[in-house]
């Protein structure tokens, strides 16, 4: 299969041709029930590092996992009933929001933030792009009671949810539990969201030795060029090394991100190193939305990158990447498209 005609151009039309192709080309993965292969476990791929989620305290089942997955595509969670968790993180664009700069919420309110992708959230220790939530099981908090995004509170949640006709069996079965509580409700959909792994892409497959993992030249050229200017932030094999950083997207900051919630002159400006794992499906890019394809990305390293004093010290002077190298970088980055990930049915609204 080649991807040729889709590595350097991301807009309008395009989305309809990758959804197109994504749908035809790859059929849904079957769970074979009678098999030993368990619908949901957590495994840390090779050569990962060990996850942080403490899976123990929220052990993984099946009718937990579903809870959480129901929850997470359930517009009851939202003040009118109308917006879910899914509507602004979409499977095919990696769970983010696709093609929307800024995320999209109740009565058609626009957030400040670009909605950011949602998989290996396992690795993360902080959430959102200023990290202003430290635990996977208190960031559903965020959205719920957001005006711009689901404007509820969570005790009508747990109303809505309690006298609903099918909501308190699936939270007996998965927690054993009489009443629903807003404890369980957070926990089931930090268990769907942890066991979200994407780890089978191309590159995965080339790192591994598998077959489907034949690098082209330019891939391979690609690789080189990103390991000796990219790899320091978007550190492998997550593609990020989680930290805070400022790269040149403004001099004068709109939204001074970390310093938000570290109150640090020294952190305006900084936001959360994003996974450049399936980048090619999460457009647009940068915390504000605010670059629309990856060549601009490119671009934007090698020539765009604004100063001000908080501007990681890498990025000086830019990064200076020669037309080849744009090219063959932007080879490399379509490489870690994980298409097994993006039609994992187990992941989908059922
Ligand atoms: C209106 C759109 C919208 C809705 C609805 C929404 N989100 Fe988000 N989500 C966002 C945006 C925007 C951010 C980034 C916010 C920020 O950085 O301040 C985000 C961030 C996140 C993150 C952090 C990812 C990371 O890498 O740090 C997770 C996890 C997440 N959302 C899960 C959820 C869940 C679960 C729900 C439902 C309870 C939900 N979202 C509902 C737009 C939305
Ligand atoms: C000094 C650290 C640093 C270096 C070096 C760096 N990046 Fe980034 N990158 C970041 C940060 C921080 C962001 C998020 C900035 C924001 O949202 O405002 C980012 C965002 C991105 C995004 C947007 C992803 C998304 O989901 O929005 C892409 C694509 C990207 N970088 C690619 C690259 C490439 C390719 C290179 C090498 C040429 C590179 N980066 C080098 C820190 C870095």
């Amino acid at each position: 299969m080649s991807f040729r005609i889709l590595k350097y151009r991301t807009e309008g039309a395009m989305i309809f041709i990758i959804m197109a192709f994504l749908l035809s080309s790859c059929s849904d993965v079957d769970w074979d029930e009678s098999s030993n292969n368990p619908y949901v476990e957590f495994k840390v791929p090779d050569g990962f590092p060990n996850a942080v989620y403490d899976f123990p305290q929220n052990e993984v089942s099946r009718s937990r996992f579903e809870l959480g997955r129901k929850l997470f595509y359930d517009p009851i969670l939202s003040k009118d009933n109308t917006i879910s968790c899914g509507s602004c993180h979409q499977q095919s664009g990696a769970f983010s929001h696709i093609d929307h700069s800024v995320s999209h919420g109740i009565n058609g309110l626009l957030g400040t933030r670009n909605s950011p992708v949602i998989f290996n959230m396992a690795w993360h220790t902080n959430f959102f792009w200023d990290g202003g939530v430290t635990h996977l099981e208190f960031q559903p908090l965020n959205p719920i009671q957001n005006p711009v995004e689901m404007d509820e509170t969570v005790a009508n949640v747990v109303n809505k949810l309690s006298i609903h006709s099918e909501y308190p069996d699936l939270f007996k079965e998965a927690y054993g539990s009489d009443s629903i509580t807003s404890q369980y409700m957070l926990k089931a959909m930090a268990q769907f969201m942890a066991l979200m792994v994407s780890s089978n892409s191309k590159y995965d497959k080339y790192i591994r030795g598998e077959s489907g993992g034949n690098f082209t030249s330019a891939e391979l050229n690609g690789l080189q060029v990103f390991r000796q200017k990219c790899e320091t932030c978007h550190k492998e094999p997550l593609f990020t090394d989680l930290s805070f950083r400022n790269n040149g997207i403004d001099s004068i900051f709109n939204d001074i991100g970390r310093a938000l919630i570290t109150l640090d002159p020294n952190d305006e400006g900084k936001f959360k190193v994003p996974s450049l794992r399936n980048v090619t499906v999460s457009f647009p890019y940068m915390h504000n939305g605010s670059v629309k394809t990856l060549a601009d990305v490119i671009d934007h390293y090698n020539s765009g990158v604004l100063p001000s004093a908080t501007l990681d010290p890498i990025l000086n002077n830019g990064i200076p990447i020669s037309q080849q190298e744009k090219l063959d970088l932007l080879a490399f980055l379509s490489t870690l498209t994980d298409y097994e990930f993006l039609n994992d049915s187990r992941f989908a609204e059922q």
